[in-house]
């Protein structure tokens, strides 16, 4: 608990988000891990983000990357030992950071000592810790999520003629949550990472944990019922640490995941990512303005996680058919690009690399409610490799500077190759090269950081937006009463981007500020003085503006 003196620290925090595997390789053996890890968290430290979180990092076979975990209680052998993590735990702290660490509750892998029990015979004393059934027709409405892969949610499994149940890949069979062993066995791994001295669980696929016939098995009251459970544990054992859920679900049925502030303390708001994408195709703000209009307030001391890319493909789940078709055909030309019901590209690819648009976007993420997370990488506009299987080609090995192997390892062969193309490898994009230059992505990103961090309002204010005639103009009030600001108890920050490739004009009422003449935090500019007259100004393709009033 000592490191945690102020207990909603998750509200004002940038979270990182990367693969210990794909960071830095301690060992020289191809693989990165987590010695690694520990000699770059003075980078991390310096671009001024607040809470690492590692993507999972047990014993697993890594049929997905991890998410298949084979023992809850240990690291993976490339990785490291868990003094290894000890040491990054701590490191993380000495420099006044927070760590996360993913969790899949939901499922085990085949590997898993659990499900060998389990699968060896119908009597077996872990049989009912997985779902099992003699038919493949039960459970009918739940969707398959892995339609690239799968084509059903039931295995069946010869050793005693019965199938089993999996949301994911056939190789990770899903936990029963209806038995209490299972439940009380998560609760009790939930411990021993936090005796280990973590902040808190990116908790994996959290909708599916139970199944109920005659429903689409997502969101049922029972998921909700031990999550409640979950978090009680957490409140009483572990103040000040944190539970982030990750359900890919419409704005409506995610709140329910804030409960009364007695379920996640952080859920991510899949939703808004990739019209944020779109509305910045269509050079047009309605798509961002009709999903925050249909996402409802969330209690106290819950926060949104917002995001614009991760390592999975980018999902477009919880668009319309139309939109989807749409995101298809402007974000994914080439077949291979789309993965699922999703693209399997990074933020820079999927801009054109055009800086422009990638500064516009990290402007938004840093500004719209919630807390936001930075994909490894896309700080400094890393590419991605769409031949690769799955969702490989955006892990690849984190660009470090133009030496072999972009200074990532000295193996002679690596997990994943570094990209080496003409526009994204190693050579031309790394992060030796733009800490070099002032005008680079680095450090705009680190620059922007910096100014959020003095002002309380992105993570804590209120939002609201304000609706300039121009519809390629995007413009919303952050406000919070209580700064203990210096120089104001309130702080009012306007945030104003343009979505399009050309200058735009437009005026707004802002004679609420009459008097007083705004700041832009981001460059220090002075504006022109505010009176009662409508306000105009014109905005210079994909401008982005921080105005303090
Ligand atoms: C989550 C993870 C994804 C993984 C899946 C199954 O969606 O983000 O990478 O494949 O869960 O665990």
């Amino acid at each position: 608990m000592s490191h945690n003196p102020n207990l909603t620290w998750y509200k004002d925090a940038v979270f990182y988000e990367l693969y210990v595997r794909a960071f830095k390789d301690g060992n020289e053996d191809g693989h990165g891990d987590l010695k690694g890890l520990l000699t770059k968290l003075d980078y991390l430290q310096e671009l001024g983000v607040d809470c690492i979180w590692l993507l999972p990092i047990y014993p697993s076979p890594l049929f997905d990357d991890g998410y298949d975990v084979s023992g809850y209680r240990g690291i993976h052998e490339d990785f490291g030992t868990l003094e290894d993590f000890k040491a990054v735990v701590d490191g993380i702290h000495e420099r006044g950071m927070y760590i996360i660490v993913d969790i899949v509750v939901n499922h085990t892998s085949d590997h898993h000592p659990w499900f060998i029990e389990s699968r060896s015979s119908k009597e077996s004393t872990k049989r009912d810790w997985y779902v099992w059934s003699e038919s493949d027709q039960r459970y009918r409405d739940a969707r398959i999520i892995f339609l690239d892969t799968e084509t059903s949610n039931w295995e069946y499994d010869p050793l005693t003629g019965e199938y089993y149940w999996h949301r994911f890949f056939h190789q990770q069979p899903d936990l029963n949550y209806d038995s209490p062993a299972v439940q009380q066995e998560m609760l009790d791994i939930i411990d021993f990472w936090m005796e280990l001295g973590i902040d808190g669980f990116r908790v994996d696929a959290v909708p599916y944990l139970f199944e109920r016939e005659g429903t689409n098995c997502e969101n049922l009251p029972e998921t909700h019922d031990y999550v409640k459970r979950m978090r009680a544990h957490v409140n009483t054992r572990w103040p000040g640490r944190i539970l982030l859920a990750e359900a890919n679900q419409w704005p409506a049925d995610v709140r329910a995941y804030f409960g009364d502030d007695d379920e996640f303390h952080m859920a991510f708001h899949f939703p808004i990512m990739p019209r944020l994408f779109m509305a910045l195709k269509q050079q047009n703000r309605k798509s961002i303005v009709d999903i925050l209009h249909r996402t409802p307030e969330i209690p106290p001391l819950a926060q949104w996680c917002i995001f614009l890319r991760n390592h999975d493909e980018l999902t477009l789940e919880m668009v319309t058919e139309e939109e989807r078709q749409y995101m298809w055909e402007q974000y994914a030309p080439i077949p291979r690009m789309r993965l699922n019901l999703g693209i399997r590209r990074r933020l820079a690819p999927l801009l054109d690399n055009d800086s422009r648009q990638i500064k516009l976007l990290n402007a938004m993420l840093f500004s719209l409610p919630g807390s936001p997370i930075i994909y490894y990488g896309d700080e400094i506009g890393m590419g991605d490799d769409i031949w690769r299987e799955d969702r490989n080609g955006v892990r690849t090995p984190m660009q470090w500077n133009s030496s072999n192997n972009a200074g990532f390892s000295n193996a002679a062969q690596l997990y994943e190759p570094v990209l080496n193309d003409p526009v994204f490898g190693y050579e031309l994009v790394n992060v030796e090269q733009q800490q070099a230059d002032p005008g680079s992505l680095w450090h705009t990103i680190r620059h922007v950081l910096e100014v959020r961090k003095r002002h309380k309002v992105f993570g804590r204010g209120t939002f609201a937006f304000a609706l300039p005639e121009n519809e390629g103009l995007l413009a919303y009030w952050r406000v919070i009463e209580d700064a203990s600001a210096a120089d104001s108890p309130v702080e009012k920050v306007l945030v104003i981007v343009n979505l399009t490739g050309e200058t735009q004009q437009t005026t707004l009422d802002l004679s609420e500020c009459a008097g007083t003449r705004p700041v832009d935090i981001l460059t220090d500019k002075v504006w022109p003085g505010v009176d009662h007259e409508p306000y105009s100004l014109a905005l210079a393709p994909y401008a982005y503006h921080w105005l303090k009033f």
